[in-house]
């Protein structure tokens, strides 16, 4: 493969116009198309980005042969489909989050990726900030972790309610999946069992999902669409073991307590985020280590699927994670094995 990665988007939206400008920045990134079912986006996309072509046409960026990898922005629910598609094409795949709905989906892209032996790469981007990686060093057994995804029942933008299903986009999987990855990978221990409920007795967004861990931890996630969001900041997240503790809000800072360890007083919001297009780069020219490979992006789908159906049932669920991936030699795969740190 060549020093530069050439690549099409899939899916010209909101998130697209982000990613697009740090494609753009990178020197190993070239834009060479953009695809959405949607003329005006993948042409604005293809303007901002200097790509060669837009189309509305996904078999013409399957089948072109300059096209090394594609990035999947269109809405989650295509994302498995999209990814399976690219990966059969020949192509590497950066995928936001949440790459699968179900354990099923989940299962199929994981065998295809193995399979066809491509890069898949998705977005749970909290993994890579700052904030996580000097929480996991001086906490490194939290006992138990809070992560509170709290948005406001009524969309800014459209001044319509936001959808309480929780598989809807800004649902439990869309959302609050950036907390139930963040609690499995800070607290470095399998999940065994879920309890969740819902606002009402339902399977809502408006919900509390308990984990609890192999190690005898535990993890909560908080997800609330009532009011305007609270006084806590959309993301606020902490932990703790023994006499310390440490919370974060936003990511933007990183306190401690019961330690001298210093924390981190400021830091940028998306910064996780911003790297992504160059580490999807590195790992497909340099056949790098995956920072987020599609077993781990895949935990999310685990813990949510898990999580409505006590929310469905009113009772706990076990999870057995060597049954809920797809494994090739009976293993579990690295990433999972080893939470985040492959
Ligand atoms: N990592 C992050 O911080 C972050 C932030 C926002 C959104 N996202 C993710 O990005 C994805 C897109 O979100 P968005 O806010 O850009 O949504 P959006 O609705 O603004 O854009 C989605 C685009 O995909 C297109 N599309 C839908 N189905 C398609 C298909 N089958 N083929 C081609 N194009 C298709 C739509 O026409 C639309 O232009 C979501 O899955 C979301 O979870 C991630």
């Amino acid at each position: 493969m060549t020093k530069t990665l050439n690549v099409a988007f899939i899916g010209c939206g909101g998130i697209s116009k982000y990613h697009v400008k740090n494609v753009v920045s990178s020197p190993h990134l070239r834009l060479v198309a953009t695809m959405d079912m949607v003329e005006a986006p993948a042409r604005e996309r293809a303007q901002e980005g200097g790509a060669d072509y837009w189309t509305t046409d996904l078999d013409r960026i399957l089948a072109d042969p300059n096209i090394d990898a594609v990035m999947v922005f269109a809405t989650h629910n295509t994302h498995a489909d999209l990814t399976v598609r690219a990966c059969e094409a020949g192509k590497h795949v950066f995928v936001e989050k949440p790459p699968a709905m179900t354990i099923q989906e989940a299962k199929r892209v994981q065998q295809v990726a193995y399979e066809t032996n491509k890069h898949v790469m998705s977005g749970w981007w909290f993994k890579h900030s700052p904030i996580t990686k000097r929480l996991r060093e001086v906490i490194a057994k939290p006992q138990f972790v809070l992560f509170t995804c709290r948005i406001p029942r009524t969309n800014a933008k459209t001044g319509h309610p936001h959808s309480e299903d929780p598989y809807a986009a800004n649902g439990i999987l869309d959302l609050a999946g950036y907390n139930l990855h963040w609690i499995w990978h800070v607290v470095r221990s399998q999940p065994v069992e879920v309890i969740a409920m819902g606002y009402g007795g339902q399977a809502t967004n408006t919900s509390t999902i308990l984990i609890r861990f192999e190690n005898g931890a535990t993890g909560n996630s908080v997800t609330s669409l009532a009011g305007g969001g609270g006084i806590i900041p959309k993301h606020y997240a902490e932990g703790g073991a023994g006499d310390v503790s440490a919370a974060t809000l936003r990511f933007g800072n990183l306190v401690f307590e019961g330690t001298d360890e210093p924390g981190i007083v400021g830091n940028a919001y998306h910064n996780g985020f911003d790297e992504e297009m160059s580490m999807f780069a590195d790992l497909c020219l340099n056949n790098g280590t995956n920072p987020m490979d599609i077993w781990e992006a895949c935990i999310p789908t685990v813990i949510f699927e898990k999580a409505v159906e006590s929310m469905d049932t009113g009772r706990a669920v076990p999870i057995d994670v060597h049954k809920e991936f797809y494994l090739p030699n009976g293993e579990l795969p690295p990433s999972i094995a080893q939470f985040g740190d492959n």
